[in-house]
């Protein structure tokens, strides 16, 4: 496969529905979220992503064509995207890969160019959030030298209204008891620091 990374344009309707598509079935198809879930909404809405942060996808194409298997989004300081991230943080979501292009290296390539690219931005340290059963992000995360941070842990609640509520896990107690709550796991990793 001679594949290629590439930042998406806000304006490449055709890519953005792909990518929406694709990040959607890539939790979907693990289960993470179920169709009805909020998340999914979001999941789907890469124009969001290219015009708020850096979106990028990696196709089967060398020069950009061919099918997208991959995507990350590299979130900078002050983006709306910005879930973890404090004032001088980037932050790396939504990574996805194609269940018909999973453990061939993808994810950890995708991975490893949204650091590059972070770092290149001017980035001192990048965090990350996940759910607690993505085990096999957690082992390829892990691998690229990010660092577990229980003090980043946190838990959002999907309200029925639509709109979500952040806690941590100090606050969450048992407010978060009968409502759709996920936990997150906090990851952090600095330029200097060791990357595979
Ligand atoms: C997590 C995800 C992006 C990994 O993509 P991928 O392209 O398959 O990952 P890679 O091929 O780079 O593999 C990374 C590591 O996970 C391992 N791995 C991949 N698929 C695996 C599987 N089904 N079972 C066990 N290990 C697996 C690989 O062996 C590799 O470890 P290694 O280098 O020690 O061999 C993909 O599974 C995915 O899209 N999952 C759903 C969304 C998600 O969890 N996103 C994370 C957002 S925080």
């Amino acid at each position: 496969m001679s594949a290629s990374i590439h930042i998406v344009q806000p304006d490449d309707s055709t890519r953005l529905t792909e990518i929406g598509q694709l990040t959607a079935l890539a939790y979907l198809s693990d289960g993470l979220v179920d169709q009805a879930h909020p998340y999914i909404p979001q999941l789907k809405d890469a124009r969001a992503r290219a015009e708020a942060a850096d979106l990028l996808m990696m196709t089967n194409g060398a020069d950009g064509t061919g099918p997208v298997v991959g995507t990350i989004t590299v979130v900078p300081p002050g983006s709306e995207f910005a879930e973890l991230a404090g004032d001088d943080e980037f932050e790396l979501r939504m990574l996805a890969v194609s269940p018909l292009e999973r453990g061939r290296g993808i994810g950890a390539e995708l991975t490893r160019y949204a650091m590059e690219r972070a770092v290149d931005h001017g980035a001192r340290r990048i965090v990350l959030s996940t759910m607690e059963s993505m085990h096999i992000a957690h082992k390829l995360y892990e691998k690229l030298g990010f660092v577990r941070r229980t003090d980043l842990d946190w838990t959002v609640i999907d309200n029925d209204d639509g709109t979500v509520t952040k806690v941590t896990d100090a606050e969450a107690g048992d407010t978060v008891r009968g409502t759709t709550a996920i936990r997150l796991l906090g990851y952090s990793w600095e330029p200097g620091s060791a990357r595979a």
